[in-house]
């Protein structure tokens, strides 16, 4: 897929690689494509290479022992992930499921390291993949602990609307109750008081439109 390239050069990981490299790699990729509730794997499975998101959005979630889950990341075209195991033993921290339908550039474990190995210096965008991702770990982790429910739920809708005021929710409540970190209801009624303040509207079962940015970053810090 001539495609292919554009967004490998747009990653951290690889677009810093020169032309001739990308090129090369780029003959080396696998396209993968997942349906709207597939799992690409699971939280424990052997892992033998990582992807690049081409289109769609994937959920990357952690799973309690009892069974629920939370939902860690919401990510979409450019993203990298599945790298964790190369790095640390070849098991999957998390699971990986397809939220939409997604198209998937899944490059061999192998291939990067001997990317790896040809240009060391790509080591500093692993290292700043695996930083920010610590960074926004930190966050989830203090919004957990400073943050109550309606706050928390402010954040991560501003996050999934990215720079839009008007988008179409990918998670089903359970999901996005799991990103938030509190039960369903309690993520429900703290919508419906956005909705209430005029802040947000919610339209058919997924369209979702922010009417007043400010006061919901205002509160998603309070
Ligand atoms: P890996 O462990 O191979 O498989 C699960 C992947 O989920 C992991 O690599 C990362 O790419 C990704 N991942 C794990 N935790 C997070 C996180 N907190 N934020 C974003 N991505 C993550």
């Amino acid at each position: 897929m001539a495609a292919r390239q554009p967004v490998l050069d747009k990653t951290d990981l690889f677009g810093t690689l020169p032309p001739d490299l990308l090129e090369e790699l780029r003959g080396r990729t696998a396209l993968a494509k997942f349906r709207r509730g597939e799992t690409i794997f699971n939280q424990g499975d052997i892992a033998k290479n990582l992807y690049v998101v081409f289109s769609g959005r994937v959920a990357i979630a952690a799973k309690a022992p009892d069974g629920r889950e939370s939902v860690v990341a919401v990510l979409g075209p450019g993203a990298l992930f599945g790298e964790m195991s190369l790095f640390d033993g070849g098991r999957r921290s998390a699971d990986a499921r397809a939220l939409t339908t997604v198209h998937l550039i899944a490059i061999d474990f192998d291939d990067v390291r001997e990317v790896l190995r040809a240009r060391p210096e790509v080591l500093w965008a692993v290292v700043r993949i695996l930083a920010r991702r610590l960074r926004a770990t930190d966050e989830a982790l203090a919004d957990a602990m400073f943050l109550d429910v309606t706050g928390r739920t402010a954040k991560r809708l501003l996050e999934l609307a990215g720079e839009e005021n008007e988008f179409r929710m990918p998670l089903t409540q359970e999901e996005l109750a799991g990103m938030v970190g509190a039960s369903r209801e309690r993520v429900n009624k703290a919508i419906a008081t956005f909705i209430k303040l005029g802040w947000l509207e919610v339209s058919g079962r997924s369209r979702y439109r922010i009417l007043d940015r400010e006061e919901m970053q205002a509160r998603a810090c309070s």
